[in-house]
């Protein structure tokens, strides 16, 4: 067992942030957060990590003339800290493939829908649009394709009638705050791990995504 090192990038609200830091303090999960940053100056994330006395800094993506130096800015500040994990919980900035090959293996992002369904953008409205009986959110690996890499995780819901974007909005948020941490707990306790971009859990390759039942 090994307590886990992260960084946690952000843009916004940092919900996902907070479930995580929640975890730690409660004692469920055996980690730390080294830092977390953001590319925004106003994402309310930053103000949670310093409540709970975590190095937050915001990396402002507008001060850079390309993606290109803003990603090298973020390199700089993350490997000094040598995080086992980088965790993007609402990151809203597409990485350069020099970044997510810097970090191979290590960066790991949510996402409000079912993967492969729904990349990108707008995911509520894209499930409401086509009458889905059923929606979720995933956690993957970042590769180079947007939305892409191999599935870790996800949670699944149904989608009621009368669902608006908001009510999926909230029931996506109540399980993304519970799959984090438990994918992070199981990264911790070596269930899960992660080699040359495959994952395995209790040592055997995974075939499929693991489906959070909550037990
Ligand atoms: C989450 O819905 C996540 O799936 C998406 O951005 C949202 C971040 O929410 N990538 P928060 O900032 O953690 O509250």
């Amino acid at each position: 067992m090994a307590s886990l090192n992260l960084v946690v990038l952000i843009s916004g609200s940092g919900s996902n942030l907070q479930a995580i830091i929640d975890n730690i303090e409660s004692g469920r999960l055996d980690a730390r957060i080294a830092c977390v940053l953001s590319n925004r100056p106003d994402a309310y994330g930053l103000t949670r990590a310093e409540k709970h006395g975590i190095p937050a800094k915001c990396i402002d993506h507008t001060e850079f003339a390309s993606r290109e130096a803003f990603d090298s800015a973020m390199i700089e500040a993350i490997e000094p800290l040598q995080p086992d994990f980088i965790v993007l919980a609402g990151f809203m900035r597409i990485l350069t493939p020099n970044f997510i090959h810097r970090f191979e293996d290590r960066l790991l992002n949510i996402h409000p829908s079912l993967l492969p369904k729904y990349q990108g953008l707008n995911t509520h409205q894209r499930a409401l649009e086509n009458g889905d009986a059923e929606h979720g959110v995933s956690i993957h690996l970042v590769t180079e394709v947007l939305d892409d890499g191999p599935i870790l995780l996800q949670a699944t819901f149904t989608i009621e009638q009368n669902d608006t974007v908001a009510d999926l909005e909230h029931k996506a948020h109540a399980v993304e705050h519970l799959i984090y941490p438990q994918v992070l707990e199981w990264l911790a306790q070596e269930r899960l791990t992660i080699r040359k971009g495959q994952p395995h859990f209790d040592e055997q390759p995974m075939e499929a995504p693991l489906q959070f039942t909550g037990d």
